[in-house]
């Protein structure tokens, strides 16, 4: 097996190192545009080889995409990130034309690969690679979805004083600020609904807090986080290359489900050997449905600004 990440900032370089810390695959590129600065990330993570007892090769490259030949995964983190104050959406003018040429380039080499995308505004550039490649809907998924609900049960842990392995939480909709549904309905701690343990209020906060967890972290860190949206990344790369048929949440083309249709949003998909596999239907109750069809809305504004950029 063969994984190629594209951008070799804190995000890919975190995804790079988890996926050849878990031995996903026998090789690994990392790839970027900045001269050597790929080749370092990689050589770097080459020598924590024998520290951390993994096995996996891991290739450097400038641009060189006739490294990534023949991956069977694809990760796109290229763009720039978020600074403090600033939304995800804010950085489509310049991030659309960098994940449409990295998308050509891939499939160049790699004509039957899986992409996923974590370069924002995620559910905007998942449309574009989607549109813009023309590729089977289920070999492009963008992955935001996975990181909100990590950052869902982060605070729900803290708020119920447990611990995250035993809950079950899922963001659906979008990956922005206004956009994400944290389903605190369908939120469980082993079985039970966490309104059990949270107030009204409570859960409340939980969910504001989910939704800006990323814009958090830009205040505290002064760019975007990496850890988690890394480590995020890595694991839908394991669902997809171990056939694990997991369940997380991703965004994908609808095509009617969840009543929604022409657009690539967050939803609960099983991801497996060579694809997503199928969506699960969450059977929203009349708010959430109104919440996230409020979501497309944004989003579809969103991305109808592709159109007017000269890509
Ligand atoms: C975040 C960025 C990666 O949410 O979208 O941290």
């Amino acid at each position: 097996m063969k994984v190629t990440v594209v951008g070799a900032g804190a995000v890919g370089a975190t995804c790079a190192d988890n996926i050849a810390r878990k031995e996903l695959c026998q090789e690994l590129v990392l790839l970027d545009i900045k001269e050597g600065f790929a080749e370092g990330k990689a050589l770097d993570i080459t020598q924590t080889t024998s520290l951390l007892g993994f096995d996996t090769k891991v290739v450097g490259s400038t641009n060189d995409y006739s490294k990534t030949a023949n991956s069977d995964v694809v990760v796109i983190t290229s763009g720039i990130p978020r600074k403090p104050g600033m939304t995800r959406e804010e950085l489509i003018g310049i991030n659309a034309g960098i994940v449409k040429g990295v998308a050509e380039n891939i499939l160049k080499y790699s004509p039957n690969t899986i992409i996923i995308v974590i370069s924002n505004p995620m559910d905007t550039m998942t449309y574009l690679a989607l549109k813009s490649t023309g590729l089977p809907k289920n070999r492009i998924i963008g992955m935001g979805g996975i990181l909100d609900s990590a950052r869902f049960k982060t605070y729900l842990s803290l708020a119920m004083n447990c611990s995250q392995n035993d809950l079950q939480a899922t963001v659906i909709g979008g990956h922005g600020d206004t956009t994400m549904i944290p389903l605190t309905r369908h939120a469980q701690y082993q079985s039970l609904p966490v309104s059990k343990f949270l107030g009204a209020e409570a859960l409340a906060k939980v969910s504001a807090d989910t939704m800006v967890g990323g814009a958090t972290l830009t205040g505290l860190l002064g760019t975007s986080a990496w850890y988690a949206p890394g480590a995020a990344g890595a694991m839908l790369v394991e669902s997809i290359l171990r056939d694990e048929k997991k369940v997380m949440p991703c965004c994908v083309a609808l095509e009617g489900e969840y009543g929604q249709s022409d657009i690539c949003l967050g939803v609960p998909v099983v991801s497996g050997k060579n694809h997503w596999e199928k969506i699960i239907d969450m059977e929203l109750n009349a708010a959430e449905q109104a919440a996230f069809n409020k979501s497309a809305d944004a989003v579809r504004n969103m991305n109808s600004v592709l159109a007017t950029l000269s890509l």
